[in-house]
């Protein structure tokens, strides 16, 4: 709390949720390049998401790098019971490291839970996915997402995401054109929190969202503060976690 103070994050935390509505903005330490301050992120987070798992919850996380440094760092505790982790979109388009998949059967074993993996890639025609959304395994993942107690996601560029989901050149001059600027489990958002394209996948439906209990938006480096603007609002999300160069960005944008 002291060095908050020292450092101002405690101010940018008070502005910085006043100014998005929020009921909770926590400010990490800038480093001195993007991995450190991924670092800071992902130890705080982890900590944050250890605190406020309860036993019998169901998370729901998605993919990224912060992410998969949240789940690295997290540490090993056994006396949550029933915890069920699961992914929050479908989607298998990223490296396997960073897929959601991935860091929810991380995360589930460094607490001792139990995990589910949707296997829905994005981008599949409508057809083919009504059919995939019946089958059984893939509904009973799906009921358990829709009835997550807390989701966790990161936050991206609306640019550099399309480049990592494979959308096709034309598409993403499309939704860039369209004025979309940030991305959050599939879906492109303008700087007015606007959805401009979400890719057809599976999971989690943006008006769900308010349904969860505590959902948390983690994402920071200076330059997702726009980004992070156009995604986050107290309609969808409840705390966001984010740096000091981002929050201090983020203010002089809102
Ligand atoms: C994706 C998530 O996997 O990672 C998105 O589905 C998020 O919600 C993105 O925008 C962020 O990735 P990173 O690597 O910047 O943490």
């Amino acid at each position: 709390r002291y060095i908050k103070v020292l450092r101002g994050l405690d101010e940018l935390e008070l502005g910085l949720k006043e100014e998005l509505g929020l009921k909770e903005v926590y400010v990490v330490p800038s480093g001195l390049n993007n991995i450190e301050t991924q670092r800071e992120l992902g130890k705080f987070t982890a900590e944050f998401l250890q605190q406020n798992l309860k036993d019998e919850y169901t998370l729901a996380v998605t993919g990224g790098t912060t992410l998969a440094i949240v789940a690295d760092l997290m540490l090993t505790k056994k006396e949550l019971t029933d915890v069920v982790v699961v992914p929050g979109r479908g989607g298998l388009g990223e490296e396997v490291e960073i897929q959601a998949n991935t860091i929810a059967a991380k995360i589930a074993k460094k607490i001792n839970g139990k995990y589910h993996l949707l296997h829905v890639p994005d981008n599949l025609n409508k057809d083919l996915l009504e059919t995939l959304t019946k089958e059984s395994q893939i509904k009973r993942v799906l009921n358990l997402v829709k009835n997550a107690d807390i989701l966790i996601h990161g936050i991206g560029t609306a640019e550099l995401m399309a480049k990592r989901r494979q959308v096709n050149s034309k598409k993403m001059n499309q939704i860039l054109n369209d004025g979309a600027v940030g991305e959050a489990f599939g879906y492109y958002f303008n700087q007015e929190v606007d959805i401009i394209y979400s890719t057809t996948s599976v999971g989690l439906q943006l008006d769900e969202l308010a349904k969860i209990e505590k959902t948390i938006a983690v994402a920071g480096g200076k330059e997702k503060a726009e980004a992070i603007i156009a995604v986050v609002s107290n309609k969808y999300q409840d705390v966001l976690i984010t740096d000091q160069h981002a929050g201090e960005r983020m203010l002089t944008l809102l």
